[in-house]
């Protein structure tokens, strides 16, 4: 089954939808932010200043909390070039894409009244860049826009999410080879990881050659992907939360909630490359150059707006910053049923050993391309 027919956040705006969860998320695209300028800059520097308008995307932008976050740094810089080079400043087009699933209605409807604003007051001095939005259903591992027709596409924390879970994990006729892990983990048959390096291959791949044609030919891409510092795919290091999810639901196992067998099947469609994964990838698809990277780590606390003074409500908080990504998924597989268990008793006592025994981070890799 690929990702496209059950995959979305938690939508709306309520307490743990991913609207009221991506701090982290939203800390990651700052870390980030001088791609976009940059890339921004060198676009409108190379665009004819007869262009009164320049299309924008968001690829994967979920309730569009963080797009926000985008399009100010973006909106900054191009207002700062066009000052520079005594130009008028483009209007925006604006297209927000993200699985059809999505809640296209919170991200058209409340979330983007709310931009407006932040953007008129923070655009004050300079005068604000008017800005024209439209919703762009679809998977980007698809043909998404027209042809050349977008200037910047820009996408922060999805592309480690893969179309599918590779093939094979669920062989039919030797049933699933990774038993009792549902991702990479250090119990997995080492040819897991190999099935999972290469769907990533295939869907990176995918995701440049359609990028390829929509992209303008002054087009620039800023791709902010959720990664790992070190060589080997199994640790922990991006992803120990996976780790506890296992936890949890062998425990739900042990008390007869879930079936070994469900858990057996269960695999999750991510891949946290490295950065010479993600460029080697780059160079054999061969349409963008890469202008400039980064790699830059993010505490996991850093999720956390602040701690809540509350200290039994805390749990609950932190691990509603994975609920909102988890959620669709794990019901799609194990039903309702499991939801009240595993984040109302098991996942607390969990995170309540594990969270604060290391200062867990994240490794991002930010990387600016030039359409060549
Ligand atoms: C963790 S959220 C990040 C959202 C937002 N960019 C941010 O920084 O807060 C990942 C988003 O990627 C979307 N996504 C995953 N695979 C996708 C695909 N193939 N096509 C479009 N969107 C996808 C998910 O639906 C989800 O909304």
């Amino acid at each position: 089954m690929t990702l496209e027919r059950y995959f979305h956040m938690l939508g709306g705006t309520g307490e743990s939808s991913y609207a009221a969860n991506s701090t982290l998320q939203k800390r990651i695209a700052s870390g980030a932010m001088f791609l976009v300028e940059e890339a921004v800059e060198l676009l409108v520097s190379a665009i004819p200043s007869s262009k009164t308008s320049l299309v924008f995307a968001d690829l994967g932008c979920a309730t569009g909390a963080n797009t926000f976050v985008m399009l100010s740094a973006a909106m900054e810089a191009m207002s700062t070039t066009c000052t520079k080079l005594g130009r008028p400043i483009p209007e925006i087009q604006l297209l927000l894409n993200d699985l059809p699933g999505n809640d296209f209605n919170a991200l058209l409807g409340p979330v983007l009244s709310s931009y407006k604003q932040k953007i008129n007051e923070s655009m004050s001095e300079s005068g604000s860049i008017p800005f024209y939005t439209a919703a762009a259903p679809g998977s980007f591992y698809e043909r998404l826009f027209p042809k050349r027709s977008v200037h910047f596409i820009y996408s922060s924390a999805c592309l480690h999410w893969l179309s599918q879970v590779p093939l094979g994990l669920n062989s039919t006729t030797e049933g699933p080879i990774n038993k009792g892990s549902f991702w990479i983990s250090k119990k997995s048959p080492p040819n897991v990881s190999k099935m999972y390096l290469e769907q990533f291959q295939r869907d990176f791949s995918s995701f440049l050659k359609f990028r390829r044609e929509e992209v303008h030919s002054e087009g620039h891409m800023v791709l902010i992907i959720p990664g790992r510092l070190s060589a080997d795919p199994s640790t922990e290091e991006s992803a120990v939360w996976i780790s506890w999810y296992e936890e949890g639901l062998q425990d739900l196992v042990s008390k007869g909630i879930v079936k070994a067998a469900d858990v057996d099947s269960f695999n999750i469609p991510l891949y946290f490359p490295s950065m010479s994964e993600v460029k080697s990838i780059i160079n054999m698809e061969g349409s963008f150059e890469v202008i400039q990277e980064d790699v830059y780590e993010i505490l996991y606390s850093d999720g956390l707006d602040a701690i809540p003074a509350d200290i039994a409500n805390i749990w609950e908080k932190i691990i509603n910053i994975s609920r909102a990504v988890l959620e669709p998924l794990l019901i799609s597989h194990f039903g309702n049923s499991i939801i009240e268990p595993l984040f109302s008793s098991t996942l607390p006592k969990i995170y309540a050993k594990q969270f604060f025994k290391e200062k867990y981070k994240s490794a991002n890799l930010a990387i600016s391309l030039k359409k060549k």
